[in-house]
């Protein structure tokens, strides 16, 4: 049985609804819940307990665990299993769920530098900046691809991590078997995020497991006890869809969009790894708000993200030719708007993606969950030079933080800030040019 038979059947025989949720299918037919004609996610044994097998089988791992709360949960969950108090590496870039896990769990973390590019990317981590610190950790937390859509492959790690627990958050990879591009699948837990590069509804998320011990404990920890099942079966849908997806084909349209916006006077597709993200500069002399905001506006046209140096998109198996068509139409709209010319960040590094700075890493006094747990008072951020932060303050998206809490306040943190006005985790306030640090 699939998760749309079961809905099908229960949507053909229910006459009355005496169980939640409470709008009793008015608003979607599949929004219910767990009874005799469907499965539960907290203790599968039947249609999703199939499809966590099936996308086990198709992912070449262990066990497959479904999430309904993003690969946030998930990652959460992953420094659960990792357990209380033990040391963690991971690259300072990291999302800012696998703080809140490590804050949860009172682990020490142990940075790797992120390599800044000149467009203000945090490149990957490379393998062997991961070699040197083997002997004093118990679990290694990798990132790939990242949200820019650069890849690494870690494979000369196997060995190292045998018995240590080794964590990929590969919340934008859930495409990466279908591109034929697996190489990190050996990892004792991956989470992956559905709804990011594949057809899942948000917060539709897979954990890939090649553990032994059973994970449906941890997995359930973070998760809501009234899962969604519009989006259960939106994951099963994606996986189906995915069968009958000519990937190659569509492999070769993105490919082609990238080269013929590289063609339009005033932009320039940067090179990266994962197909399914553009990344874009524009001439140089054109600030990129004014474009995205031309480009809003006039063409509807909305992108991932964008900065003051690029933009970044994200395609997907869903995107149509029409909505290439529209998108190369509307940069040559704008390219003769703004009368564009090919003239790009000077530096040329930022094609290569060369690394021109390390990331900075204030010092840290407390454990992170020691500081989020202690006793906090409010100060000016204007004033918190030397307080130890109470708090994680990161720019969002992607969500890498500047301050983790246990870091000294400096003088680069308190410039920051000031600079992004942006989203301080945990605290309106920043507005108010506030910031909670240790009493
Ligand atoms: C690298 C990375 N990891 C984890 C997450 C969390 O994923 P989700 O939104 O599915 O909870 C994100 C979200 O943007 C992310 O960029």
């Amino acid at each position: 049985m699939s998760i749309r038979q079961d809905l099908d059947k229960l949507n053909k025989k229910e006459a009355f609804s005496l169980h939640m949720p409470g709008h009793k299918g008015v608003r979607l037919k599949t929004d219910t819940t767990e009874i005799s004609l469907t499965d539960n996610l907290l203790h599968p044994c039947g249609s999703i307990k199939e499809l966590e097998k099936s996308i086990a089988h198709i992912y070449d791992v262990k066990k497959a665990y479904i999430g309904t709360n993003g690969s946030t949960g998930l990652l959460m969950s992953s420094l659960l299993y990792a357990g209380k108090g033990k040391k963690v590496l991971l690259p300072r870039s990291s999302h800012q769920s696998i703080y809140k896990g490590i804050i949860d769990q009172g682990q020490e973390p142990i940075y790797l530098r992120n390599k800044i590019d000149s467009l203000g990317i945090a490149r990957p981590i490379p393998a062997k900046d991961y070699l040197e610190h083997m002997g004093k950790i118990d679990t290694a937390i990798f990132n790939n691809p990242t949200y820019e859509g650069y890849m690494e492959d870690y494979a000369l790690l196997k060995p190292f991590l045998k018995d240590k627990l080794s964590i990929l958050d590969g919340a934008h990879g859930s495409h990466l078997y279908y591109i034929h591009n697996q190489t990190n699948n050996w990892m004792s837990l991956q989470i992956h995020s559905f709804h990011k590069t594949l057809g899942a509804m948000n917060q539709g998320a897979v954990m890939l497991s090649n553990l032994e011990d059973d994970f449906r404990e941890y997995a359930n920890f973070y998760q809501t006890t009234s899962p969604s099942f519009p989006i259960l079966l939106s994951i099963e849908d994606s996986i189906r869809e995915m069968m009958t997806t000519k990937v190659d084909k569509r492999l070769s349209e993105i490919d082609h969009l990238k080269k013929e916006i590289s063609k339009i006077r005033g932009f320039h597709v940067i090179d990266n790894d994962d197909p399914l993200k553009i990344l874009l500069i524009i001439d140089k002399n054109i600030s990129v708000k004014v474009v995205v905001e031309w480009l809003e506006e006039k063409r509807g046209v909305f992108f991932e993200l964008s900065t003051d140096k690029y933009l970044l998109g994200i395609l997907s198996f869903y995107d149509t030719q029409g909505n290439y068509d529209w998108f190369l139409k509307s940069l040559k709209m704008a390219s003769r708007n703004f009368k564009m010319s090919n003239d790009f960040v000077c530096d040329k590094d930022a094609y290569a993606g060369v690394g021109v700075e390390e990331q900075y890493i204030p010092t840290m006094k407390l454990l992170p969950g020691e500081a989020f747990f202690g006793e906090k008072k409010a100060v000016s951020i204007r004033e918190s030079k030397g307080f130890v932060s109470g708090v994680l303050y990161s720019h969002y998206p992607p969500g890498a933080p500047l301050l983790v809490p246990g870091e000294i306040i400096d003088d680069y943190v308190i410039e920051n800030m000031l600079n992004w006005k942006g989203d301080y985790t945990g605290c309106d306030e920043i507005k108010d040019d506030i910031i909670f640090v240790i009493k």
